[in-house]
């Protein structure tokens, strides 16, 4: 009899627990906590519903950032992970170096020229089977070169071509122009043609883009500078400066390959100075800034032709303007100039396209085939 009654007792305990925890939990998903003493890491309840559940288990971290592993230092230059929250307000993955981490990693990042021809120094274990290897390649095809065996291993692409999975163009940024700042002013200039060139002396080379300055070199004036012509690079503080003190500004790429639109266009725009384009076709410029900003080699039947219209913009004030008019609406932002910053941004662009919802399966088949092709 009275161990009967001390279980309905029991029982009756036990019942009212649970509806007390039941109440307790029912209000708690219906009227969530707003602040908790660790707030900083909850997501926000009131942004997103279905993250209640999430938030109120105060053992579980309610965004999970994808771990990236950068395998190789593009060319062994360290730079700090945190730069990429400081100069891109990136920070929605974790960046490690750590190779011992390799079974966690969610990415990747592979640098081509770092295998150096050594398939030994990619990652050896098996693959988990949620990562994605990420082929890091800033060259362009004719400086690129053919590491056999790299053909069907990589998951995703990070390149300057417009169709990579992951593009980056640190290089080449028009921008809208805002109403706070103010109207463009024109750089005083005292020469017409000027070209900054660093390798392949263009005097004796035979590149395309050395035999176009041959045949133009002939026809009108080209201030030179840079290694290739002087000896001594230009310092940074002489760069902008030297490419405003100019009309036009040769921005010969040092080879013609879909996308491979460098510095060496977007350097000139900055600086306020026509930018007179060797490189892929003038649709493909197009793509990425405005059609009056630039004056394509294709344009003309030859240099002659080239340096005879330059000659005649540099008389007619009023021809030479219309290659400004763009820049009531946009303006060009300077690029970063440092090796180090050039890898910086993409592998922080990398971190935020693993940080947006990319779950699905992915294999990059025929890596050459797509990159040479
Ligand atoms: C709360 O999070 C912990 C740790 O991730 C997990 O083990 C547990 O199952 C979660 N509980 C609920 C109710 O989701
Ligand atoms: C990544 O690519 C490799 C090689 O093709 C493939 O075996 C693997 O299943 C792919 N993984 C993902 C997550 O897409």
């Amino acid at each position: 009899m009275l161990k009967t009654a001390s279980s309905r007792n029991t029982y009756s305990a036990l019942l009212a627990v649970f509806v007390i925890v039941g109440s307790i939990l029912i209000f708690l998903v219906y009227f969530p906590p707003s602040s908790t003493s660790c707030s900083s890491t909850y997501v926000d309840f009131t942004l997103v519903k279905e993250k209640v559940i999430v938030a109120t288990n105060k053992t579980e971290k309610p965004v999970e950032k994808p771990l990236l592993l950068l395998w190789f230092w593009p060319l062994g230059r360290r730079w700090n992970f945190g730069s990429c929250k400081t100069l891109f307000n990136i920070d929605n993955c974790v960046l490690t170096d750590d190779r011992s981490l390799y079974d966690k990693a969610d990415g990747v990042i592979i640098f081509h020229r770092d295998i150096m021809h050594d398939l030994a120094n990619l990652p050896q274990s098996p693959r988990p089977p949620f990562q994605k290897w990420i082929w890091f390649h800033v060259e362009s095809p004719t400086n690129t070169v053919k590491i056999p065996g790299l053909e069907n291993l990589f998951n995703l692409t990070l390149s300057y071509r417009r169709d990579a999975d992951i593009t980056v163009r640190n290089e080449l940024t028009v921008l809208r122009r805002t109403e706070m700042e103010g109207e463009f002013v024109m750089p005083k200039k005292d020469k017409v043609v000027c070209w900054i060139v660093s390798n392949n002396d263009p005097s004796t080379g035979t590149s395309t883009r050395a035999r176009y300055y041959q045949e133009l070199v002939k026809h009108i004036k080209i201030h030179v500078y840079g290694r290739a012509f002087t000896g001594h690079s230009l310092r940074y503080e002489e760069y902008y400066p030297t490419l405003a003190s100019c009309k036009f500004y040769l921005a010969f790429e040092n080879s013609i390959h879909r996308d491979y639109i460098t510095e060496k266009v977007n350097g000139p725009l900055v600086a306020g100075t026509v930018p007179v384009v060797l490189g892929p076709p003038r649709e493909n410029y197009e793509q990425f800034i405005p059609p009056e900003s630039f004056i394509h080699i294709n344009d003309f039947s030859n240099a002659k032709a080239l340096a005879d219209f330059l000659l005649q913009l540099d008389q007619n004030d009023e021809m030479y303007l219309n290659y400004f008019k763009w820049r009531r609406y946009f303006k060009a932002k300077p690029h970063l100039l440092t090796l180090e910053e050039e890898f910086i941004q993409p592998v922080c662009t990398a971190c935020e396209y693993m940080a947006r919802d990319n779950t699905y399966y992915k294999v990059v088949h025929d890596l050459y085939t797509w990159y040479f092709g």
